[in-house]
């Protein structure tokens, strides 16, 4: 694995597609295990762009039916997050309304897109949603949480781990990443592999 230019910014390999791969086995596991025997197939709702090459690869690991849905969610400008989240459902959202819902993301970062999105889908009739999340940024993730008031200051990260996202492929640091569905302003997105930015 080498360097790759993004525009005009260099990233640096971080995450073999190997390590990727096994991360979507166990969260297919942790899945397999809760839904098992469920009584209805839950939709499975992709946020589209960034989490279509997870989303495929964790439902070909599923042994229980699914609905697969998508919504289109937008708040990264460049490399921040701009903290406000425009959502467009793909289809009727009102066919949600009592259903199971699992938010299908690339990563968890603030967690405010994924917040909104329950917020809304549960204001529209959904009876239960759950996230997965193949990435998630934990400091970030309990920073926001203290930001926001949702969780005290001085807040430990055991604390804050019982608001993380219900599944978790793997941690990693406040960086920047592109790759596997990931993109900085559009591009990277074909990636196998996750690259960082290489600063
Ligand atoms: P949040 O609302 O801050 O949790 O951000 C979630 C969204 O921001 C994700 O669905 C991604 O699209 C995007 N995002 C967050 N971190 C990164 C990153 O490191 N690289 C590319 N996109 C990211
Ligand atoms: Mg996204």
């Amino acid at each position: 694995m080498s360097k790759v230019k993004v525009h005009e910014k260099i990233f640096r390999p971080m995450i073999k597609y190997s390590e990727i791969s096994a991360a979507i086995d166990s969260v297919a596991d942790s899945l397999n295990r809760d839904f098992k025997d469920y009584d209805e197939p839950p939709t499975l709702l992709c946020v589209l762009n960034g989490a279509m090459p997870f989303t495929c690869e964790l439902m070909r690991r599923l042994e229980f039916d699914v609905v697969l849905s998508s919504i289109k969610a937008t708040s990264y400008s460049g490399t921040d997050s701009t903290g406000v989240v425009n959502l467009m459902y793909c289809g009727d959202i009102n066919s949600l309304r009592d259903k199971t819902v699992i938010i299908c993301e690339d990563i968890v970062d603030t967690g405010t897109t994924t917040r909104r999105m329950k917020e809304e889908l549960l204001r529209y009739g959904a009876k239960d949603v759950r996230i997965c999340t193949m990435l998630l940024k934990p400091q970030q993730f309990k920073n926001t949480l203290i930001k926001q008031g949702l969780a005290p200051e001085g807040c430990t990260d055991e604390q804050a781990s019982k608001m993380y996202p219900e599944y978790v492929g793997l941690h990693i640091g406040d960086e920047f990443i592109v790759g596997f569905g990931l993109d900085y302003n559009e591009l990277g997105r074909q990636y196998k592999d996750i690259y960082v930015l290489d600063e």
